[in-house]
């Protein structure tokens, strides 16, 4: 019978060496993993209001989270509502729009924008259609505005909705309005030809 060769022996020696070196490093990994800390939404006897999570400091706002002048952040340009998207209008930026707006708008406003989502059809809540010649008009900044600071007896969506998802939001609103008004003269005569308008 063949004996195993040395070198055969020696590289399995060396491999079993790592074993022992790996459960020296696994059993370090336990201390740290182990250490106390508060799952989300645990009380905590250590704050007054029991809330381990905190909420943030009184007129503090978090580094980042805004910049008066990034049109991005606040829905204005130069102080005045911003009548362009602060980015590039796709079509994945519209589809990213659609499920945003279907699941945080749609249950009030519906899912196409006429104010009869099923909160609203169902409750005591007046919600009005987006479709009004008003909002048609108005600068896509004001959605922005709507969506980040609430109005009247709409609240505010800035912690829920992040500021760009505020504006993939704004712009599938512009394209639902398109949806209802669309003008005939906006298409090209070949695709007039086929809707067989004049
Ligand atoms: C809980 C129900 C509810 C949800 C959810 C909701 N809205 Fe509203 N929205 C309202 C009501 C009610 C009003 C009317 C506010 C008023 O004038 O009293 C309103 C008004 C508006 C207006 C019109 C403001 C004007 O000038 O008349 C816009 C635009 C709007 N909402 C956009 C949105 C968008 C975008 C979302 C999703 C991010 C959203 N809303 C989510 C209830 C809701």
């Amino acid at each position: 019978m063949a004996q195993p060769s040395r070198m055969w022996i020696g590289s399995r020696v060396a491999r079993m060496a790592w074993l022992p070196l790996c459960l020296l490093l696994v059993a370090c990994h336990v201390d740290m993993y182990d250490q106390p800390r508060y799952k989300p939404n645990q009380t905590s006897a250590f704050f007054s209001d029991q809330r381990a999570m905190r909420p943030p400091v009184e007129n503090t706002v978090a580094m980042g989270s805004f910049d008066p002048d990034s049109p991005l952040l606040t829905g204005k340009v130069n102080g005045e509502l911003a009548t362009e998207l602060p980015m590039e209008l796709t079509a994945e930026l519209l589809e990213h729009g659609r499920t945003r707006y279907n699941a945080y708008c749609a249950p009030c406003h519906g899912l196409t924008g006429d104010g009869n989502g099923v909160i609203a059809y169902r409750g005591p809540l007046q919600v009005p259609s987006l479709h009004q010649d008003r909002l048609r008009t108005v600068a896509i900044g004001y959605f922005f505005d709507v969506i980040t600071n609430g109005i009247n007896r709409m609240y505010s969506y800035a912690a829920r909705i992040p500021p760009e998802d505020r504006w993939a939001v704004a712009a599938y609103v512009r394209a639902l309005q398109l949806s209802q008004y669309a003008d005939v003269n906006d298409l090209t005569a070949e695709e007039r030809q086929q809707l067989g308008a004049q």
